[in-house]
């Protein structure tokens, strides 16, 4: 049994970002993990694994479409899958070391094994029970269930077992035409798998800029894959290592099935807060979801909340601003997290970047606003790296030109958008972009050009 200032549940981006700027700020502090290694659901399942395996089977599209074209001839590579999973896997474990070294740099004990909150004041991990002026849940989140829906994690998998096949399946059908569907849906048809995705709205990733959906289904669509818009997946069956989804058109309540080696069922994820003893310790919840004040802060005195857990987008990036704002308000500190300010990226290729305002809800408030918008196609660098598909849209305020939202769609468009998430957190106006100077040639070039169209003009169309 030991005594700390903080004690934090759960080692995720959330976690281990409260559990390191606690230490910074010079609280004693304890983090607890049950899993094998740190770093919660984003590097041992998530963001990381997802993105090697993006990264990899990105440059066999690389090799295998534009290699010719720039001079590079011969053989495509062929695809190792063992070896690319330990890519990954190595990746991972880089990662996750990574943390483990911050913890041990940080002076924060790992309490390895599951924690629950037997009074506040108190943690219970294994046999031990620990003192703690201040308990911080960071329990993050796992896959949502689906009704008339088994996972096995073999043929039938959430994003868990997608990142680990056996084999590159051939069919492969995706339920849920969101963030996860459609990144790891890429990886597969990458390889070669025959994607089809069954999305029970009638547009894809339903939150995005209207605009940018459509042209980003038309991009997924010249890639191969096949979309079924409309339709509620009744259930899935599973025979011999293969699967039958069976779904209802929504506009005619017609049944149809598709059949396919695996299935990825990606239709959200919920909260997890099994095993902690909310309950009996009274922490309220909102559907599903650790009810918290604007300090992170349950109704419970000394247990705080944060990240997937409680209200907000399920992001890494989120969750690890509420880590530290959470820490800072610990200390004393009088930290704001700036929600208006959380970008989102789809790391597909090309890459779907946005924050702030859709065009939909400017219309939606009745705001008058301005669209400046710049085709990657009059980007030279763009050009000469075969991405000119896509564009840049800034969203302005029609009176005082204040920028309201941006959303991209091209390459590296999860590294651009952070140039309108500086501008957004100064109050930027759109000409205050379109007046400074950028490097030539680069893809932030655009960036400017969309910021000049809600001026007088880009200049590069
Ligand atoms: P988690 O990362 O979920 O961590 C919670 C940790 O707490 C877990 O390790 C769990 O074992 C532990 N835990 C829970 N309860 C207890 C307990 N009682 N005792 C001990 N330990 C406990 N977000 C992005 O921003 N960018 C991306 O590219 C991205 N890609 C993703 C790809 C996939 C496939 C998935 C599934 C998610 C992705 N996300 C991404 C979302 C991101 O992973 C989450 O938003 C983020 O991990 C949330 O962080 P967290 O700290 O709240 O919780
Ligand atoms: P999601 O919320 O992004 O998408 C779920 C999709 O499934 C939606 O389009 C929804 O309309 C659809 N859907 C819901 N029920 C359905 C049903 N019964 N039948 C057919 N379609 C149905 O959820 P997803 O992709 O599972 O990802 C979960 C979360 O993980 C994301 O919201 C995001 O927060 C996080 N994530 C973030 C990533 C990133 O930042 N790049 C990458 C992967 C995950």
């Amino acid at each position: 049994m030991a005594d700390y200032d903080v004690i934090v549940i759960g080692s995720g981006p959330g976690g281990y970002v409260c559990a390191i700027r606690c230490a910074q700020l010079g609280l004693k502090t304890a983090c607890v993990e049950a899993r094998d290694t740190l770093g919660g659901t984003c590097l041992n399942i998530g963001c990381i694994p997802s993105k090697a395996l993006l990264h990899a089977t990105e440059m066999l599209h690389e090799a295998e479409h534009n290699f010719a074209e720039m001079g590079l001839k011969g053989k495509s590579p062929s695809v190792d899958w063992k070896q690319m999973l330990a890519y990954k896997d190595k990746t991972i474990s880089q990662n996750t070391g990574g943390i483990e070294f911050l913890f041990k740099k940080n002076k924060i004990d790992w309490l390895k094994g599951w924690g629950s909150i037997p009074e506040a004041g108190k943690v219970k991990v294994g046999d031990e029970t620990h003192n703690a002026r201040h308990i911080v849940i960071a329990s993050g989140s796992e896959p949502s269930a689906l009704k008339g829906v088994e996972v096995d994690e073999k043929t039938v998998v959430t994003s868990t077992g997608a990142l680990e096949l056996g084999k590159v399946p051939r069919k492969m059908v995706v339920i849920g035409a969101g963030v996860i569907g459609l990144e790891l849906g890429s990886v597969y048809r990458r390889l070669g798998a025959e994607v089809t995705v069954v999305e029970f709205l009638d547009q894809i990733t339903p939150t995005m800029d209207g605009e940018v959906a459509k042209q980003f289904k038309r991009m997924l669509g010249k890639q191969g894959f096949e979309f079924v818009l409309g339709a509620a997946v009744q259930s899935v069956e599973t025979k011999g290592g293969k699967a039958t989804v069976h779904y209802k058109l929504r506009k005619d309540d017609s049944d149809a099935s598709l059949e396919a080696d695996t299935v990825l069922v990606s239709t959200g994820r919920r909260p997890f807060t099994d095993k902690l003893g909310l309950d009996a310790l009274g922490v309220e919840l909102e559907r599903g979801m650790i009810k918290t004040d604007d300090h992170f802060r349950t109704n419970v005195a000394g247990i705080y909340a944060i990240g997937d857990a409680i209200k907000g987008p399920m992001l890494a990036h989120k969750a690890e601003d509420e880590g530290m704002a959470c820490a800072e308000g610990i200390a004393g500190q009088h930290p704001h997290v700036n929600y208006g300010v959380i970008p989102s990226v789809i790391y597909t290729h090309p890459e779907v970047a946005a924050v702030g305002f859709t065009e939909e809800e400017l219309k939606e408030q009745g705001r008058a606003y301005k669209v400046g918008k710049f085709p990657f196609m009059g980007n030279a660098r763009a050009k000469a790296n075969f991405a000119g598909e896509g564009f840049v849209k800034l969203l302005a305020d029609a009176e005082t030109d204040r920028i309201l939202g941006a959303h991209i769609i091209g390459p590296m468009a999860g590294d651009l958008i952070h140039e309108i998430c500086v501008a957004m957190e100064f109050g930027a106006a759109a000409e205050d972009i379109a007046r400074t100077c950028h490097a030539h040639p680069t893809y932030s070039e655009a960036v400017r050009e969309a910021a000049l169209a809600c001026g007088d003009g880009a200049i590069h169309v």
